[in-house]
């Protein structure tokens, strides 16, 4: 079946089987996952590698996080909750803002104040959430979040809420059914470390399961001044111009570092500098706009390769967990200006081939 085709049945319908699904759960849902997977040309021949992209923004809200926010919803409905609130860099609220409008409940969200992108803050507001901007980071936001659901009867749908590694596990199920099996090598962005560790809980269930013979190698990235995991240390103030991974204690580092060592892989950072050319060579050179986050699985592969740790032809995804259009700020600052001419054929025939 085909992207499309897969998509017109919710996602936790297709994966039930390996999902804590009750007779009672909903199934909120609308369209998420089933995303593309595009080959890089360019780059596998540069690298003599063979280089997939996970397009996660293909997703209902433009990023990886609907995968698990929609079973964090469906189960919360199930379990009587009238709202719900998470802490966020961006993603994470947009995708709880839409799935809590879709299925009634109302949605709070703390973010760190002025760094998150444009995109994600217009979609948070725009589904009707309650934004609240901290003058802090993620994780003060993160600890202010989990107090209050402690307090009060609202649902916590951050990745320590365990039904939303459930559902981005499935990426992993959906990585060995396009590929036919797990591929060699998942590089991938860590924050909160949520999505790499139920990665890591996906190939392994699927393995079980029969449906996958092998594990890859899991390399999570983090970026240089937001390296809790590299360091070994939470970070007090993360700093990285990939404000979706400006995190400095990952509340899924344990058991991301046991999944990734446990496969053969590991973490490791890059810096802004890498994040940013990864960041424009796949747009300009491989046609594909992901959000600096995203990039840095791609600037890890290139740096894990620099450093020797492929095998040539050796089956690589990276995965681009979300939209470039939520940042159109760091896009427009990224590239070549403007060029403002009069509206006339000879100003524009002049800027393009010159005198
Ligand atoms: N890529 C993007 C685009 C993200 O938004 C995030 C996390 C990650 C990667 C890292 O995933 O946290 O599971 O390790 N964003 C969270 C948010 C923190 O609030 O949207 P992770």
């Amino acid at each position: 079946m085909t992207s499309s085709a897969l998509r017109g049945t919710p996602l936790i319908e297709r994966y039930r089987e390996f999902l804590p699904m009750t007779d009672d759960t909903p199934v909120i849902s609308m369209g998420e996952g089933a995303t593309q997977l595009v080959r890089l040309d360019k780059l596998s021949e540069c690298l003599e590698l063979d280089v997939h992209v996970k397009l996660e923004r293909l997703n209902p809200t433009g990023s990886i996080k609907d995968r698990g926010m929609c079973f964090a919803m469906s189960k919360a409905v199930e379990q009587g909750a009238t709202a719900v609130i998470c802490a966020s860099t961006g993603n994470t609220s947009a995708a709880a803002a839409a799935y809590a409008a879709r299925a009634g409940l109302t949605c709070a969200v703390i973010i760190p104040g002025g760094k998150i992108a444009l995109g994600k803050l217009a979609q948070a507001l725009i589904y009707g959430a309650k934004v609240l901007a901290v003058d802090g980071n993620f994780d003060d936001a993160l600890r202010i979040v989990r107090e209050l659901s402690e307090n009060h009867p609202i649902a916590l749908v951050n990745s320590l809420n365990p039904f939303r590694l459930e559902g981005q596990k499935t990426a992993a199920f959906e990585v060995c059914d396009a590929l036919g099996d797990a591929p060699d090598v998942l590089c991938i962005p860590v924050g909160t470390a949520g999505n790499i560790a139920a990665d890591g809980m996906g190939f392994g269930e699927y393995r079980e399961a029969g449906r996958s013979s092998r594990l890859p190698r899991m390399m999570g990235f983090q970026a240089e001044g937001s390296a809790p995991l590299v360091r070994g240390e939470v970070v007090t103030s993360p700093e990285t111009i990939a404000t979706a991974i400006r995190i400095g204690n990952p509340v899924r580092g344990e058991q991301a570092m046991a999944a990734m060592t446990d496969s053969g892989g590991g973490v490791d950072s890059v810096t802004d500098e890498e994040i940013l050319a990864a960041y424009r060579m796949l747009a300009s050179s491989e046609g594909v706009f992901c959000e600096p986050s995203s990039a840095s699985s791609v600037a890890g592969l290139i740096k894990a390769h620099a450093a020797g740790r492929f095998t040539t032809g050796e089956r690589v995804v990276c995965v681009l967990t979300g939209n470039g259009l939520k940042d159109p700020d760091t896009a427009i600052a990224q590239s070549g200006g403007v060029i403002e001419i009069p509206a006339d054929y000879d100003a524009a025939e002049k800027a393009l081939y010159g005198d």
